[in-house]
């Protein structure tokens, strides 16, 4: 059973999706709790919802698009999750409609979704039933054995505890960003290899990996970088959430910024590496040059705050991030996009050797 967390903020019972429709040759789905508060169409290549009632307070619904790419070797992902808002003041009854938009004519929306945000925050439920559907369209890229990974966990404990990370830790990583990254864990995962995580912050992306991790039943270790110059105790509540996903032991924290972080790796030790620390172009190209290094050959690279600025039709809140992948990463022709969800970007590292 998935919980589901309800515009109250309590989690109840199943939170299934059900097929509303048609847009435009994209098939829609709502959450099941949609339905309770608003009236749903399919029309104008669009998903159109209406307030069957009118509130006091603000009422926010989530849209995503689930986006699919006709991809040439070195573009983004064929598969890619966007997420949008709609939002109907206190005392709006209209009807507004939410239709995928994307600069680039090669992305072509394949699933359109919709659901209703909490006044706590982003649904769980929702977004855990949404990325199964997206997870189910990856195998494609070689992940198959990491979808069969997921047929070992009881899904009641697994959405329970992106809830927890979402609703009690401070962060900016999206519950469909953490997903991806405890998919991409399940896709990579493999015994006497590592994990690196760089800027953990207070831990919202490290306990989804080390839970993962966990899930899979490796011996891997968590190596998580962080100066944590500025919220030192941020280290402590990373910790916290590792330990409340039962995986304390799997953690080794790093107090430091990753250039001062030497002597204590292997070429070739990691098995997944995730970038998520500073966002300035010179510190990110450290980041990328030590997570190169130490990546295996086959294993994923999970790049935070990549807006794929040429497919969506707004700028980079970070223009570093978008840099890095652009001018360094995909012209290395040593990595294949995989999928994004969100502001994130998985990159399997292909076989050869390193320059
Ligand atoms: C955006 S937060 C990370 C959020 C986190 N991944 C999550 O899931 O909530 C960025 C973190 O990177 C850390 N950081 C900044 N510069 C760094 C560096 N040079 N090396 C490692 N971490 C760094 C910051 O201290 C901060 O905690």
């Amino acid at each position: 059973m998935i919980p589901e967390m309800t515009p109250n903020g309590h989690v109840e019972t199943l939170r299934t999706l059900h097929r509303i429709g048609e847009a435009g040759g994209v098939p829609c789905y709502a959450g099941s709790n949609v339905a309770q508060e608003f009236s749903l169409a399919v029309r104008d290549g669009g998903l159109c919802v209406t307030p069957k009632t009118t509130a006091a307070y603000q009422r926010s619904l989530r849209p995503v698009a689930h986006f699919r790419v006709q991809t040439q070797p070195g573009d983004y992902p064929e598969l890619n999750l966007m997420m949008g808002m709609i939002s109907f003041p206190g005392g709006d009854t209209s009807t507004k409609c939410y239709r995928p938009f994307s600069r680039d004519k090669a992305r072509v929306a394949a699933g359109l979704y919709v659901g209703v945000h909490s006044r706590l925050g982003d649904d769980p439920g929702y977004f855990n039933a949404v990325f199964r559907h997206f997870a189910d369209a990856i195998p494609a890229q070689g992940i198959g054995p990491a979808l069969e990974r997921y047929g070992s966990i009881d899904v009641d404990t697994w959405a329970r505890r992106f809830q927890q990370l979402h609703s009690h830790t401070y962060g900016r990583t999206h519950l469909v960003e953490l997903h991806l990254l405890d998919l991409m864990v399940r896709a990579s995962a493999t015994d006497d290899r590592h994990v690196i995580e760089i800027g953990p912050y207070q831990g919202r992306s490290t306990a989804a990996i080390a839970a993962a991790l966990g899930d899979c039943g490796v011996n891997s270790l968590l190596f998580s970088i962080d100066p944590n110059e500025f919220a030192p105790q941020a280290a402590d509540v990373a910790l916290a959430n590792v330990a409340a996903v039962g995986q304390r032991r799997r953690l080794v924290q790093i107090h430091r910024p990753t250039a001062a972080v030497t002597g204590i790796w292997t070429e070739g030790m990691a098995s997944m590496a995730f970038i998520d620390g500073s966002h300035e172009f010179a510190d990110m190209l450290t980041d990328y040059n030590l997570c190169d290094r130490l990546l295996m050959p086959g294993g994923i690279l999970v790049l935070h705050d990549i807006f794929p600025a040429r497919h969506v039709g707004y700028e980079p809140m970070f223009p570093d991030p978008p840099r890095l992948l652009e001018e360094v990463v995909l012209p290395s022709d040593r990595y294949r996009p995989i999928a994004a969800a969100h502001q994130t970007v998985a990159l399997r590292k292909l076989h050869g050797p390193n320059p």
